[in-house]
């Protein structure tokens, strides 16, 4: 009996075809699954990776109510394309933070990866008023009212002791009991920010560069244009991709 006229009685027989094939479906489920619970983690750790400071972590919260995502991605994929367009692929890393993630599924705008930096804080503060005037053809929204809207950072030490509480984001009792000073240090380019740049910037352990300090959206009030605008050049620019090197033992 050849091998094809043995496999014919698998195919003839549908309950015999049924079991195989949930067996095979199972084995190769399991080899698949079960050595992840055998791991600590399955995030790399990477070198520049922190927690938001509250500033961003406010700017992150209006960039989830607005729906942001709705239209822009913030996952570049490994594919050349992509890689050519936005910049190095998203790493797993990269969202550890990100509750919930802002992956998304829709494109309708560019990718947001690696916004941070790409543009200057004016050309975002014109973009969110009216996105026409920068960019002729877009059809993006305008979200005018962001500029206006006063904020004062009265939940944001709340919003940092969720995070930790629920092991989100490794937030310290110093970071929290900082929040409110922080928050405005960051957009005040006059203020003492050793306490903020000593908890986030180059000089805690985190691996990475110095915090954006600066007045985002030029107004002297603090806006959640100035939120969502720090929250925005930061995307993308806390992993130094010039040294990056994945580690391929995991
Ligand atoms: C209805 C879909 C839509 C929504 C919602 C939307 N955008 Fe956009 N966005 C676009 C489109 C289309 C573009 C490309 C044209 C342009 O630059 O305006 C764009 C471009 C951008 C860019 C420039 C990206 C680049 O690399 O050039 C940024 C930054 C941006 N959007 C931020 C936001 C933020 C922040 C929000 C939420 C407050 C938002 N967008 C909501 C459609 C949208």
């Amino acid at each position: 009996m050849g091998i094809l006229d043995k496999h014919k009685i698998i195919e003839k027989n549908a309950t015999l075809l049924l079991v195989l094939s949930l067996l095979v479906v199972s084995i190769g489920g399991l080899v698949q699954i079960v050595p992840l619970f055998y791991l600590e983690n399955t995030i790399e750790d990477v070198e520049g990776m922190r927690p938001y400071t509250p500033l961003e972590l406010t700017g992150r919260d209006i960039y989830v109510r607005e729906g942001c995502y709705l239209c822009h991605s913030q996952m570049i994929r490994p594919l050349r394309d992509e890689v050519e367009r936005y910049g190095h692929y998203s790493l797993a890393a990269e969202s550890q933070y990100d509750f919930p993630f802002q992956w998304g599924s829709k494109r309708t705008g560019p990718d947001l990866a690696r916004v941070g930096g790409r543009y200057s804080d004016t050309w975002h503060v014109d973009h969110l008023r009216n996105p026409r005037d920068v960019v002729p053809a877009s059809i993006m929204p305008s979200y005018r009212w962001l500029e206006k809207k006063i904020i004062d950072g009265k939940y944001v030490a709340d919003s940092l002791k969720a995070n930790a509480a629920f092991g989100r984001a490794p937030y310290s009792d110093e970071m929290i009991e900082m929040a409110v000073a922080d928050f405005r240090a960051q957009v005040d380019p006059n203020a003492d920010t050793d306490g903020l740049q000593s908890r986030y910037g180059a000089a805690a352990d985190w691996g990475g560069k110095d915090v954006n300090v600066r007045n985002f959206d030029g107004q002297p009030e603090l806006t959640e244009a100035d939120a969502l605008i720090a929250y925005l050049q930061m995307l993308g620019t806390l992993v130094d991709f010039s040294t990056f090197i994945p580690d391929a033992s995991r």
